[in-house]
């Protein structure tokens, strides 16, 4: 019921109140402040974001009864922030991570996801909130509330993995930007980007998951037809928060609004990876992909300035690209 979302929604405020406190004024919170700082977030950045500090111990419970004496165990339950027992008792559920709170379109805290500070393969790097009667996950574009105005104003979004490139974006100034919670795009979260811009800029990690990450998101993005679409390619399989840390806000500014590419040069560079480009068998393989990729372009000026590129790139007559081009385009037809 919406009394209940409301009731729900008033908890997660005073969770992030009672996190943000604990991080900034408590000694229970130096470590995770500290980890902040040597991450390069300043106070003014954890204040901006009202980052926070979920301790090792429960302390939850209290302070939400303290605030509201009428809460009751089915609301506390459905809230989801506690796990739940099998005998039904109720534990606080972030426990020593830091905590980004994920606000809906509005503003309004509907989630978190707690970072842990332990460098454990046993527990989650991050942990998100369940889906709950006020989160959707499919729905929320992570900044999307602080970033929509700069969105419409730069024309443009950039589109990024984690929520670290997010703030090491903001940090360094550029603030139209937003990362999905995770996962692939969903149509609920390309409908928000799509009532604001048409331009989007994809600038996942470097790594060969961020690569496949922005190959999907191509995939997903491109038969809109709606976006305008380029990829910002990080160096040295970098995430975008490593390469501000590493190079400085200018370079990062540089990189991203700079270094873009289409999607052809980024799939042209992405199926090179692991290929051996000096073998015929591999050069086939590289030559099917990427003229598949070619094939789906609309506009024909785009398919030859490719063919040249490939015909280049392999040292090939660009005669039998077009030939064979011409078959694969029947598929597409
Ligand atoms: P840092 O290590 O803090 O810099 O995080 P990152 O954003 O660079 O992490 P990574 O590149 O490994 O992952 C990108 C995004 O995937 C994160 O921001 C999370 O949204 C999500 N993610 C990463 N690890 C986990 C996990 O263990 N569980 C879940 N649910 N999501 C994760
Ligand atoms: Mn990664
Ligand atoms: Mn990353
Ligand atoms: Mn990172
Ligand atoms: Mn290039």
């Amino acid at each position: 019921t919406s009394s209940e979302n409301g009731q729900i929604t008033a908890m997660y405020q005073v969770a992030n109140e009672l996190y943000h406190h604990i991080l900034v004024n408590t000694q229970i919170g130096e470590q995770a402040l500290a980890y902040l700082h040597q991450r390069g977030l300043n106070d003014d950045m954890i204040a901006e974001f009202q980052l926070g500090y979920a301790p090792p111990k429960a302390v939850l419970q209290a302070v939400l009864k303290e605030k509201n004496k009428n809460l009751d165990y089915q609301i506390l339950r459905k809230s989801g922030l506690f796990s739940v027992y099998e005998d039904g008792s109720l534990n606080d559920r972030f426990k020593d991570r830091v905590m980004f709170p994920i606000r809906n379109a509005t503003g309004k805290i509907v989630a978190f996801s707690g970072r842990s500070l332990a460098n454990d393969p046993n527990t989650p790097k991050y942990l998100n909130s369940p889906e709950t009667t006020i989160f959707n996950k499919r729905k929320i574009l992570f900044n999307f509330d602080k970033a929509k105005g700069a969105i419409r104003r730069e024309k443009k979004c950039l589109l990024f993995e984690g929520f670290m490139d997010v703030l090491a974006a903001y940090s360094a100034g550029v603030k139209n930007s937003v990362a999905s919670m995770g996962t692939s795009l969903t149509d609920e979260q390309i409908y928000l980007l799509q009532q604001n811009t048409k331009n989007i800029d994809l600038c996942y990690d470097g790594d060969l998951p961020g690569q496949k990450a922005t190959k999907r998101a191509l995939e997903i993005l491109t038969p809109q037809n709606k976006f305008n679409l380029r990829v910002i390619a990080l160096p040295d399989k970098m995430d975008p928060d490593e390469y501000l840390q590493k190079y400085g806000a200018e370079k990062f500014r540089t990189l991203i609004n700079d270094s873009h590419e289409t999607p052809l040069a980024f799939y042209m560079h992405f199926y090179e990876q692991g290929r051996n480009m000096d073998n015929e068998a591999d050069q086939l393989d590289y030559l099917s992909d990427v003229l598949a990729e070619i094939a789906k372009l609309n506009d024909p000026l785009e398919q030859n300035l490719y063919l040249n590129k490939l015909a280049e790139r392999l040292q090939l007559d660009k005669y039998y690209l077009e030939e064979k081009l011409k078959t694969l385009r029947q598929q597409y037809l």
